[in-house]
């Protein structure tokens, strides 16, 4: 029985949901513990693809129970549509297989309307949110203004809050430009979605102590990467949680101690959604990944930027997350290439830097250092065992995560459940 921290080591979206859902055959408990429907986690089982924006990928499978934690931040109307859509499949969702915490923020349509409205007003500078209104559900919490789940429980507390919220932030979308907000309609709306919610609503904290204390296998599930986290990411390019391995604590309310292990999740290449500094970024990668039909984001459609492995990044993520092993992702979007770049070092200013530097500007000055490992030139994608791997592929895995300063756990070479070698 283990504990385990799943944690993105890039820029999210590498491929976190199919290692969650290859994971579950195990784990009797998945949570989310940060982030909200800003995140798209695929997944592909029996042929049918799913995509997981606030419920955690283990729903798809039996027996298997979902948190949502405090620190999750949840709009829920979104979540009420994701469940009916995940029932329209076939998907049981029910308060035996699904918790939400009654701590967990709520992102109510003033944080959406200031998400976009925000981004407009940055003009080039934008980040590239993914409009889910985010940022300002999270700016509310920190402030201390923010309405949680237990208020959307009691009716008429919330009506009460909801009102005052409204009010002020009808102010600021009226220097954006933008029409009020009808706070009435609102509360009609958002108390519709709480009622639907209302049977998975409980205090989470003490129901995952239980299970730790029954030694359950609990598996968090990260959202986003460690790039794009609040404190350690490409700031101000980053989205507004920890998305680092401690967020899965203050996120969940499980202590540190409870935690056997870090798995870091990596794609064999590096790609990035939205603005921001991105060394290894290389557009004819890009244009031959987007050729096969590759890289478009799970929850806006957009384009992913792409780019070669970039070492210096992952090696940083470790040390952040305390990763122990890895698993890689997407090697089969490599298969057709003669040679592959790997970066190992940065250069700034004449300077070679072992870790990235914190300041935006400066990392977005890093020259990458590359070393030239030679491809395989064979698909990769029915392969099931680690011999089968062509050599060049398992030595290039080896030498990516050596690199990176982690063991090799877990290879992936196809979204489906069945195209993943454990080492
Ligand atoms: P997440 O946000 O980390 O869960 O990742 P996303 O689902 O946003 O993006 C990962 C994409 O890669 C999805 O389309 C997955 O179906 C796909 N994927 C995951 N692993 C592999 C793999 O090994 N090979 C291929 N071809 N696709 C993969
Ligand atoms: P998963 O869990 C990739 C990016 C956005 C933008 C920045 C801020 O699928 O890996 P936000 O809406 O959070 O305020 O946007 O963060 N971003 C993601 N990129 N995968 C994600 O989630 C992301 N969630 C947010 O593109 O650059
Ligand atoms: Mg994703």
């Amino acid at each position: 029985m283990s504990n385990t921290i799943l944690v993105g080591a890039q820029w999210g979206d590498e491929g976190k949901g199919k290692i969650i859902d290859f994971l579950t055959e195990h784990a009797q408990i998945v949570v989310r513990s940060q982030g909200g429907n800003n995140a798209g986690h695929t997944v592909i089982v029996g042929g049918t693809k799913y995509v997981l924006h606030l419920i955690p990928s283990g729903i798809l499978r039996e027996g298997t129970l979902c948190v949502i934690g405090n620190g999750v931040v949840l709009d829920p109307v979104a979540v009420a549509v994701e469940i009916e859509g995940l029932r329209t499949k076939g998907v049981a969702v029910n308060s035996q297989n699904l918790m939400i915490s009654d701590a967990a923020h709520l992102v109510l349509p003033y944080h959406r309307q200031l998400d976009e409205a925000k981004e407009l007003a940055r003009g080039s500078g934008k980040i590239g949110t993914t409009k889910r209104g985010i940022g300002p559900a999270y700016g509310d919490k920190i402030a201390r203004v923010g309405l949680r789940m237990a208020d959307l429980m009691q009716p008429e507390v919330f009506a009460e809050k909801l009102r005052v919220r409204v009010r002020e932030n009808n102010a600021i979308l009226k220097g954006y430009g933008l029409p009020e907000l009808d706070a009435e309609a609102m509360i009609l709306e958002v108390q519709a979605a709480g009622e639907s919610l209302r049977p998975f609503v409980s205090n989470t904290v003490a129901f995952l102590h239980k299970a730790v204390a029954a030694k359950k296998e609990i598996l968090f599930e990260g959202a986003q990467g460690t790039f794009l986290d609040i404190d350690f990411g490409t700031y101000p390019y980053v989205t507004s949680s920890n998305t680092t391995a401690g967020g899965a604590c203050t996120g969940s309310g499980v202590p540190p101690n409870r935690i056997d292990r870090v798995l870091g999740v990596i794609k064999a290449y590096t790609t990035r959604v939205g603005e921001g500094p991105f060394p290894t970024e290389n557009d004819g990668l890009g244009d031959m990944l987007h050729g096969m039909g590759r890289e478009f984001g799970a929850t806006t459609g957009r384009a992913r930027r792409c780019g070669w492995f970039d070492a210096v990044a992952v090696r940083y993520a470790g040390m952040i997350n305390g990763i122990d092993e890895l698993a890689v992702t997407n090697l089969d979007g490599l298969d057709s290439l003669k040679s592959i770049k790997v970066c190992t070092h940065y250069r700034l200013h004449g300077e070679l830097l072992e870790v990235p530097p914190n300041d935006y500007a400066q990392l977005s000055a890093c020259e990458p250092v590359y070393t030239e490992l030679p491809g395989w030139e064979t698909p990769t994608d029915a392969v099931r065992s680690w011999d089968a791997l062509p050599a060049n592929a398992r030595d290039y895995l080896l030498k990516i995560c050596e690199w990176s300063g982690a063991k090799l756990r877990i290879a992936s070479v196809g979204p489906n459940r069945e195209q993943t070698i454990l080492l």
